[in-house]
C-alpha cells in the first residue's frame, strides 16, 4: 500500500465521481470532488490548480454526455491539456483515468475512439498513471437499449458481455490510489459474462419491457464493428462483486428499472 496524502476526484460531482469520492472518504482520505458544481472547470483550468495544491492523486471520472465525435475529442483533448499542465505543475504522481475496455479493439464508435484519444495523452503527459478499462456498467443498460432499438428490436453484434456495478468500478478506482502507478491500463469485468443478447433480455424481462432483442452479425456497438470478445474480456485483472441479481437490489438499479418500467408501460399503452 502506498501513503497518500490527498486525492483529488475530477467528476466528482458524476455518477462514478461522487460514489469513489464517498469511498475514499468513509477510508478517512482527504479527498476533493472536483466539477463545475465545485467551481472547477476542466475546458478552461478555472479552480484546477487551487484544487491540486497539496494533492498526490488525480482520479478522472470526468464525462461529456455526447455522441457528437467532434464534441468528445474537444472535450477530452482540451481537458486533457488543462488538466496535464495542472498536475505537473502541482507535481501529482499518480493519475488514474478510468477508461472502457475495448477502446483499441472497437473502431468506428465514436465515444470508444474518443477515450483511446484520451488514453493516448494520459500515456503522452509524463505524470505516472494508472488506466482502469471497465466494462460497460449495469446503469448503462436503458441507454444501450434505447439507443441501439430500431423498429422496436434491439440488434446486438455477436459478442459476449459482462457488465459491472457502477459502484464496484467506484471501489477498484478508490483502491487503485493506494497502489502504485503502473503505467499501462488493466481491465475491469463483472462477475458473469453471457452473450450480448442474452444480457438484454435479462433486463427487458425485469423492467417488463416487451422489446425484441436479435443477435445481428451486421449490428455494430454505436457505430463500432465488435468481435466476441472486444467488449468483455475472457480474464480480467479485476472482477466486480455484484452479479446482475444482487445489482438488482440496489436502490441505483430500483431508480432504474422503475423508470424504465413505467416508460415501458406507458410505450405498451400507447401502442395499444
Ligand atoms: N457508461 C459506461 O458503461 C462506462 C463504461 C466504462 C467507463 N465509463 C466511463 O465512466 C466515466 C464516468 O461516467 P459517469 O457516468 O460517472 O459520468 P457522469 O455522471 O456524466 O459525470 C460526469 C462528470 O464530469 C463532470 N464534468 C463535465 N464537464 C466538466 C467540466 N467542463 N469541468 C469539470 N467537470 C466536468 C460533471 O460535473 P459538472 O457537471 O458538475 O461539471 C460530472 O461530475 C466516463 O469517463 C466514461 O467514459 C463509462
Amino acid at each position: 500500500m502506498t501513503e497518500i496524502k490527498k486525492v483529488v476526484v475530477l467528476g466528482g460531482s458524476g455518477m462514478i465521481g461522487s460514489l469513489v469520492v464517498s469511498a475514499l472518504a468513509s477510508a478517512g482520505v482527504e479527498v476533493v470532488s472536483a466539477s463545475r458544481r465545485t467551481k472547477v472547470n476542466i475546458l478552461t483550468g478555472e479552480g484546477l490548480d487551487e484544487a491540486l495544491a497539496g494533492a498526490d492523486t488525480v482520479i478522472d471520472t470526468s464525462d461529456v454526455p455526447n455522441f457528437d465525435p467532434d464534441t468528445l475529442k474537444t472535450f477530452f483533448r482540451t481537458s486533457g491539456e488543462k488538466i496535464f499542465a495542472a498536475e505537473r505543475k502541482a507535481g501529482i504522481r499518480h493519475h488514474i483515468m478510468l477508461s472502457i475496455f475495448g477502446v483499441d479493439q472497437v473502431r468506428g464508435n465514436p465515444y470508444f475512439d474518443a477515450k483511446l484519444m484520451q488514453e493516448d495523452m494520459v500515456r503522452a503527459s509524463y505524470v505516472p498513471y494508472t488506466i482502469l478499462r471497465s466494462t460497460q456498467f449495469y446503469e448503462f443498460l436503458p441507454t444501450i437499449a434505447s439507443g441501439l432499438t430500431v423498429d422496436n428490436v434491439i440488434r446486438l453484434p455477436n459478442a459476449v458481455f459482462s457488465p459491472v456495478a457502477a459502484a464496484d468500478v467506484a471501489t477498484t478506482l478508490a483502491n487503485l490510489a493506494h497502489h502504485d502507478p503502473i503505467d499501462n491500463a488493466a481491465s475491469l469485468a463483472g462477475p458473469e459474462i453471457a452473450q450480448f443478447a442474452a444480457w438484454l433480455q435479462r433486463f427487458l424481462m425485469v423492467t417488463g419491457d416487451r422489446r425484441r432483442v436479435v443477435t445481428d452479425e451486421k449490428a455494430t456497438y454505436f457505430g463500432g464493428r465488435v468481435q466476441r470478445h472486444s467488449i468483455a474480456p475472457a480474464f480480467s485483472d479485476f472482477t466486480g462483486t455484484a452479479t446482475f441479481e444482487k445489482w438488482l437490489g440496489t436502490p441505483a438499479a430500483a431508480a432504474l428499472t422503475t423508470d424504465r418500467y413505467a416508460h415501458a408501460v406507458t410505450a405498451m399503452e400507447l401502442n395499444g
